[in-house]
């Protein structure tokens, strides 16, 4: 027994040597304390053991395991810290400072939001299969719901994905629940360009799962998310939506910022922008990420933040985000 533990301990050691990235920690994490992880096993099997082996193996394991969490947890801190990158200035460097994207500033923005309220964030690929953008979403081959989203399908039987939907599925297979997550992330849809639409465009996705999650839950994180992206109470109406993945769908419009909602050509006339869609978790989409539905209920949502970043820097041309044109983008500094 001691011998497993010590190789278990070596291993997840090694694994943490050869990795930089926080969801990479967040896998070997699960692969090593998770649910169906060795360690795990062997605190399932004390319980069929001998009392004196059970008195014997019980501290050593349930120790090793804290351990194990320590060491997890103290990679995940030394990353943080790294991110604090130093410049040497000593070096005299005769650059002009950059800015950053408006897309980048909000992004990161609601990223911080969401990790203060406890969400990892995590990083899907923009590649993606039929199953993780349509299929383990409850959206079978022929239903409608394809044709809402125009899809890049690729010669490869790949496709660009149409929404960041797609965490959804790789996070509850990667971390199981409870799980809170966020994934920012571009996508992509044939439509033709103009003022309002792009081919190209960022959302972030966010999952929250749970015994006892409730759409009160839902209406909190979304009311706090663009009462500090804004920093100020904003018009926001909430409308029945339709979205296979969750049951009840909503859709959040807030009140045009570029017309003061009066009405103009980037909403349409309508007065107010579609901003959010969100929903509690289908239980079909629990099923295919392997969370039992009878136990845990979740909620979802996708933020569109190409408009959230045209609403913010009140940008009527969705095209210049994606122009690369420096000197319109360096005017939007970080607030
Ligand atoms: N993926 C949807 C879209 O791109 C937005 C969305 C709707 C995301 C409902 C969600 C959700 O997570 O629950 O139109």
């Amino acid at each position: 027994m001691e011998e497993k533990i010590l190789k278990i301990k070596e291993s997840l050691n090694d694994a943490l040597s050869n990795v930089e990235k926080e969801a990479d920690i967040l896998n070997i994490k699960s692969e090593y304390i998770g649910k169906k992880s060795e360690i795990q096993q062997l605190l399932t099997s004390l319980k069929d053991m001998k009392v004196e082996d059970k008195r014997k193996y019980g501290s050593l394991i349930n120790n090793s395991k804290k351990e194990m969490e320590e060491l997890i947890s103290n990679k995940l801190e030394e990353l943080d810290s790294k991110s604090n990158i130093s410049f040497d200035d000593s070096l005299d460097y005769d650059l002009e400072i950059g800015s950053l994207h408006p897309i980048t500033i909000v992004a990161k923005e609601v990223t911080d939001i969401l990790k203060r309220m406890g969400f990892t964030v995590v990083s899907g690929p923009e590649m993606e299969s039929e199953y993780y953008n349509f299929e383990a979403l409850n959206i079978p081959k022929d239903h409608p719901a394809r044709d809402m989203q125009d899809t890049y399908y690729l010669d490869n039987g790949m496709l660009l994905r149409t929404q960041t939907s797609d965490n959804q599925i790789h996070a509850m297979e990667n971390y199981g629940a409870p799980l809170r997550i966020c994934a920012p992330g571009r996508t992509f849809r044939n439509e033709d360009l103009d003022a309002n639409h792009e081919n190209t465009f960022f959302q972030i996705e966010g999952m929250v799962i749970d015994k006892g999650v409730s759409i009160e839950n839902l209406m909190y994180v979304m009311q706090s998310v663009l009462r500090e992206v804004f920093k100020s109470e904003i018009k926001v109406r909430l409308r029945p939506g339709f979205f296979p993945f969750t049951e009840p769908s909503y859709e959040m419009d807030m009140s045009c910022l570029i017309c003061g909602g009066k009405g103009c050509p980037t909403c349409k006339h309508s007065g107010y922008i579609e901003l959010v869609g969100c929903g509690m978790v289908h239980p079909n989409v629990l099923k295919a990420g392997g969370i039992d539905s009878e136990e845990y209920t979740g909620f979802a949502f996708g933020i569109g933040l190409t408009r959230l970043a045209m609403m913010k820097y009140k940008i009527n041309d969705i095209r210049v985000l994606n122009s690369g044109d420096i000197r319109y983008l360096e005017q939007f500094k970080v607030q």
